[in-house]
């Protein structure tokens, strides 16, 4: 399903609101949570709601997509910061309610598995939002990456790496690497929210509606849920038939 709204403010508005929607819903609900700039009017938006119509959250559980290997919590680039700016440290959350992957774990593989796995464990996601990179990645899903993965470390492409770039100072090197949870852990979620903004996510939505599931398109994988939503501002929808 498509929705599509005029611009970003309105997207964000409608975002959160599904997010309060599952928070609201359920004391121990489970939430997949994105960076990005796509996700930061989003965040804020949930914070004004939240601050309207507070909700009891001590048994909320939060899973994040993804991170960057190498960066510790502290770095200002590290996801694990941009929800704590953004989200955490403004809701009234104890230690390991919100977990980001750790990419300074000394055994990443045991972090993915054990990612994927404290998932589970939480009951499974209630909610995965998404947003896309210009090549189609998902999480940091790269094309070719099969949709059965779970939770595993990535080399991130030159294309993710230019587009991340921008969130980098000048002479700061974007890492190589990441971890993040798995096509498959994604689309075990039982709703997707999948939400892009702006002309230059144009060509690869009109990539991902004229494609079938494909491996080189990760966000084509979302075709094969039963209950995605598919949120746009005009601008990102504008290549649509
Ligand atoms: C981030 C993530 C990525 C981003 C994507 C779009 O946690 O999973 O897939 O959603 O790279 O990023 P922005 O919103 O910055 O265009």
């Amino acid at each position: 399903m498509y929705l599509i709204f005029d611009d970003v403010q309105d997207v964000a508005r409608y975002t959160a609101r599904q997010l309060y929607r599952v928070m609201a819903r359920r004391p121990r609900a489970v939430l997949g949570l994105a960076t990005g700039g796509t996700m930061e009017p989003v965040y804020a938006e949930l914070l004004a709601l939240l601050a309207q119509q507070p909700l009891e959250l001590s048994g909320l559980s939060t899973f994040n997509l993804d991170e960057y290997v190498g960066l510790s919590p502290c770095h200002s680039q590290s996801y694990a910061y941009y929800m704590d700016q953004h989200l955490f440290r403004h809701l009234p959350l104890a230690a390991g309610q919100a977990r980001v992957p750790n990419g300074i774990a000394a055994d990443l593989a045991a972090e993915s598995s054990g990612y994927s796995g404290a998932i589970a464990a939480a009951g499974g996601l209630d909610l995965q939002l998404l947003g896309v990179g210009s090549n189609g990645h998902i999480g940091f899903n790269e094309p070719g990456t099969p949709f059965d993965a779970g939770t595993h470390v990535v080399e991130l492409s030159e294309q993710t790496r230019h587009d991340n770039a921008r969130f980098f100072d000048a002479g700061e090197v974007v890492p190589c690497r990441a971890i993040t949870m798995g096509l498959r852990d994604i689309l075990q979620a039982r709703e997707l929210l999948f939400v892009a903004t702006g002309r230059s996510k144009a060509p690869i939505m009109e990539a991902i509606h004229g494609s079938a599931p494909s491996e080189q398109i990760p966000a084509t994988a979302i075709k094969t849920h039963a209950r995605s939503c598919i949120v746009l501002d005009a601008a990102a929808a504008e290549r649509l038939p």
